[in-house]
């Protein structure tokens, strides 16, 4: 697809099944005219919406105010594309708001103030003499979030000893929105959600320290979709979380690490998060296009880059102060034992005592025709890790989690 162009979205009658998934879970804000925002074309479970090339009509035009100036911009685009139309331009995801990260409406990193109400310009219609206000910097930033629920495994970063099957590790919550379109996400309920009402971060932080302290776990969490792409929600999360409990509380970030620069990384750990999980999932770029779904290569080299650095970055400036682990996934129809073997010897070059944590790919989402990997799989891929040298290699299988020493483990992520 080219970014550049104007898409909007047919139905594919064929292809539809009738799951409910766009009226309840992503829901179209221009039901009577496509927009092309493209948010159901990107989470249509069953891949039921199709592009089809348009030109945007400047001949049918609406006025809009934009921070008091009158601009006309074509009608039936969204709120995002009218002020790029005008010469706006959108901070990159992890920059400060509003960005563009999602495009599917659950970061809310693209909120301005529309009609005098906080909203999302990627999914917003442009309305005739519409207002919008483009600093939004008083007001509190916002996200979907689900949970919080209590967790016995934890995710990649949950340090492994502190893992007994028995006790919840962590409180976590899942907030919806991500960069990615990894055609097997395995939390797309989440990550497409654009109905449920925001939070603020402060909201979050009170639910999940409840949670944390009602079921006396060690950690509390947050995962996705991607927590990093609405950066001063994340930020403030981790300053609301960290004053109300006590230091020795692991507060623990789970990311693709796509967009976790140094700078990013200073600052999460000056707000308290003192774990963080790091998914660059692969090494090679065709791999990771292939299991991530951006084919934009030069975007992609720059995600996968930016994760592994990420990971080195930790555990270079932080190794004392933030506990690390590193995810990598696994199918055979999506990565080759030899990239596996690959990873290992790219993380043992850091330290072979790094938390690696594999998770095996199963059939979810778009990818419902992949087969899990058997036990015996994923025990092959362990062996081959910790012959690059990796001490602490942990693998998801059907039957539970297998970690250091063989331990196997009895509940799933
Ligand atoms: S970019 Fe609009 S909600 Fe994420």
């Amino acid at each position: 697809m080219d970014e550049n162009r104007h898409y909007i979205v047919k139905l594919d009658y064929e292809k539809c099944v009738h799951c409910g998934f766009c009226t309840t879970v992503n829901t179209c804000h221009s039901l009577n005219m496509c927009i092309g925002c493209l948010s159901c074309y990107w989470a249509c479970p069953y891949e039921a919406r199709i592009l089809v090339k348009s030109i945007l009509d400047i001949d049918n035009s609406v006025t809009i105010y934009v921070d008091d100036k009158p601009f006309k911009v074509p009608r039936n685009i969204t709120v995002a594309k009218a002020l790029e139309y005008i010469g706006f331009k959108f901070n990159s995801p992890g920059f400060k708001r509003p960005s563009l990260a999602c495009k599917t409406g659950g970061c809310w990193a693209c909120t301005l103030l529309i009609n005098g109400e906080l909203e999302r310009a990627c999914i917003t219609p442009v309305k005739e003499n519409m207002r919008i206000k483009l600093n939004i910097e008083e007001y509190k930033p916002l996200r979907i979030v689900h949970g919080p629920e209590p967790h016995i495994v934890g995710g990649k970063g949950t340090p492994w000893w502190e893992v007994n099957y028995i006790d919840y590790v962590e409180a976590a919550i899942w907030v919806a929105g991500c960069n990615l379109r990894c055609p097997q996400c395995q939390n797309y309920h989440v990550t497409y959600d654009n109905v449920s009402t925001p939070m603020t971060p402060d909201e979050a932080a009170k639910l999940v320290v409840y949670c944390h302290r009602k079921h006396h776990t060690r950690g509390i969490a947050i995962s996705g979709g991607e927590p990093t792409i609405n950066r001063e929600w994340l930020i403030e999360f981790f300053k609301n979380v960290t004053k109300r409990v006590d230091v020795k509380v692991r507060r623990h970030l789970d990311s693709n690490g796509t967009i976790l620069t140094p700078d990013y990384i200073d600052e999460l750990v000056e707000s308290g998060c003192n774990n963080i999980g790091v998914e660059p999932k692969c090494t090679r770029i065709e791999t990771y296009m292939k299991i991530t779904g951006i084919s934009d290569r030069e975007l992609a080299e720059k995600y996968l880059e930016t994760a592994w650095e990420a990971a080195k970055y930790i555990y270079t400036n932080y190794r004392d102060k933030v506990y690390l682990g590193i995810g990598l996934v696994f199918n055979r129809e999506l990565v080759s034992l030899e990239e596996i073997a690959e990873a290992g010897d790219k993380i043992a070059s850091i330290d072979p005592e790094i938390q690696v944590t594999v998770l095996d790919y199963f059939p979810t989402f778009r990818r419902r025709w992949l087969k899990r990997p058997l036990v015996n799989e994923m025990l092959e891929v362990k062996r081959i890790l910790e012959e690059r040298g990796l001490k602490t290699v942990i693998v998801q299988t059907e039957r539970g989690h297998i970690g250091p020493g063989n331990r196997s483990l009895r509940y799933f992520y």
